[in-house]
């Protein structure tokens, strides 16, 4: 009796702590980093190929995937480019391939209609990884009376300019919270392949100057900027307000040096269980995790099976994702399966089970029943 009890206990505990340890599997992850490596610099986390320092980023790749984790900051904060341009960066995605940093928000401030103060700033990426996201950016101009152009090159050879203009006669004629499409900003679409941008003002201050003292012209991410009539008061009034770090402008990154299906000893998509795309933006390719599998294709067994039975039991949102009605969730590599319990058949969907026969045949046939299961590949 005793011994039972024992034996129950010990049970009991195992299970317990099989329940744990795949719920901490599940939840936590692989670490994303090189090993030995950091993570994360402040709340950031960096992914390789990035890494914090040359010894941890894939430098023979681009010396541009060392990041630098300034500490003066608290929380300290992750930089990536060169002696001549450093931004910070605020995310970075290795299933987009995207990168968010903060760019300093170009100006021209007038204190009378013939002084000025300005900063322009502009960026040279042919050498880089990075490109501008022409899907999830737009270059934006904001002031009453001014025309912002962006110029640069697309590729190494093909010129480019664009622009937009943006007028009013007084902040009164504007209105908070207005599209960009012309009364105290506008925007316009950019390019593919724009390896170097720079902007310029076009404009006759000596109308506004007096209530609009500043403008301002940024490539910046869709959906960050919405217009208010502040943005045109006051000296800097917009980036001490709202851009004091910058305005967030989303870089697509790749392996440039090369194509899917690729070869050679450089290939970086180097996990099982990964595999090469395109880049959309530019010429290089990003590794990808294959369906099923999630972490970091860019590391030696980086791409890890998801556990979809016990994401299920983590947070129903994974019920719906993962669907097994009714039956019993068993995970397989790269899926997993629905079985369905004595008694039960498939639903004919894969993903869900049903009475082997209804309730009133199940009373006259009795219980001599073996389940069948359905079987469940994600691949
Ligand atoms: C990172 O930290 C900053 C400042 O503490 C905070 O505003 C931001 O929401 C944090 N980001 C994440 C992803 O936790
Ligand atoms: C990238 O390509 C260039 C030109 O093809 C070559 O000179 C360079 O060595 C390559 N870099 C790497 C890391 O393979
Ligand atoms: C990497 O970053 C460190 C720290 O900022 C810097 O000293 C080093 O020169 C960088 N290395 C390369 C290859 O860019
Ligand atoms: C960190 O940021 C501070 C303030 O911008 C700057 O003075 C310092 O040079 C930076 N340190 C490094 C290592 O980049
Ligand atoms: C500057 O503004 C004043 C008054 O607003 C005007 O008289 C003058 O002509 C302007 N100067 C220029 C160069 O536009
Ligand atoms: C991007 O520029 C490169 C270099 O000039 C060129 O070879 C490539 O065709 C361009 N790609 C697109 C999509 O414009
Ligand atoms: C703008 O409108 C506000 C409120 O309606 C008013 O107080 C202000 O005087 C107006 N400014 C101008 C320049 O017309
Ligand atoms: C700027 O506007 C003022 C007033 O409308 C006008 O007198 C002046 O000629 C304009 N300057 C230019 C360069 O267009």
């Amino acid at each position: 009796m005793k011994e039972g009890l024992v034996l129950v206990a010990k049970l009991m505990a195992s299970i317990i702590f099989l329940a744990v340890a795949v719920e901490a599997a599940a939840s936590s992850g692989h670490s994303l980093s090189l090993p030995g490596c950091p993570d994360k610099c402040g709340n950031v986390s960096i992914p390789y190929p990035f890494g914090i320092g040359p010894l941890c980023a894939a430098t023979s790749i681009s010396s541009y995937f060392n990041v630098t984790c300034n500490d003066t900051f608290h929380p300290p904060r992750p930089m990536v480019g060169d002696s001549e341009t450093l931004v910070e960066i605020t995310d970075v995605s290795l299933e987009r391939g995207e990168m968010r940093v903060l760019s300093p928000v170009n100006h021209i401030c007038f204190t009378s209609n013939t002084t000025s103060t300005k900063f322009i700033g502009g960026y040279e990426l042919k050498r880089t990884p990075f490109l501008p996201s022409p899907s999830r950016n737009r270059f934006t101009v904001i002031g009453c009376n001014t025309l912002g152009l962006i110029g640069g090159y697309m590729g190494t050879a093909s010129q480019y300019v664009t622009g937009c203009y943006s007028f009013c006669e007084g902040i009164n004629s504007t209105s908070d919270g207005v599209p960009c499409a012309g009364m105290g900003c506008c925007e316009t679409a950019i390019p593919t392949n724009l390896t170097a941008f720079e902007v310029a003002f076009e404009m006759n201050q000596s109308k506004v100057w007096g209530f609009n003292p500043c403008f301002y012209a940024m490539v910046t991410e869709i959906g960050w900027y919405s217009f208010q009539q502040k943005d045109l008061v006051g000296r800097l009034g917009f980036i001490d307000d709202r851009a004091q770090r910058g305005a967030p402008i989303i870089a697509d990154w790749a392996i440039r040096n090369g194509s899917c299906p690729e070869e050679g000893s450089d290939y970086a998509c180097i996990s099982a269980n990964s595999y090469c795309m395109e880049a959309s933006n530019g010429p290089g390719y990003l590794c990808q995790c294959s369906k099923g599998y999630e972490g970091n294709p860019y590391l030696l067994n980086g791409c890890q099976d998801i556990d979809e039975c016990a994401l299920r039991k983590q947070d129903p949102k994974y019920k719906d994702m993962y669907p097994c009605r009714k039956g019993v969730c068993y995970n397989t590599p790269g899926g997993y399966l629905c079985k369905c319990k004595i008694g039960k058949r498939s639903d004919g969907t894969n993903f869900g089970c049903r009475p082997l026969h209804t309730t009133a045949e199940q009373v006259v046939i009795g219980k001599a029943m073996y389940g069948d299961f359905t079987s469940v590949s994600l691949h």
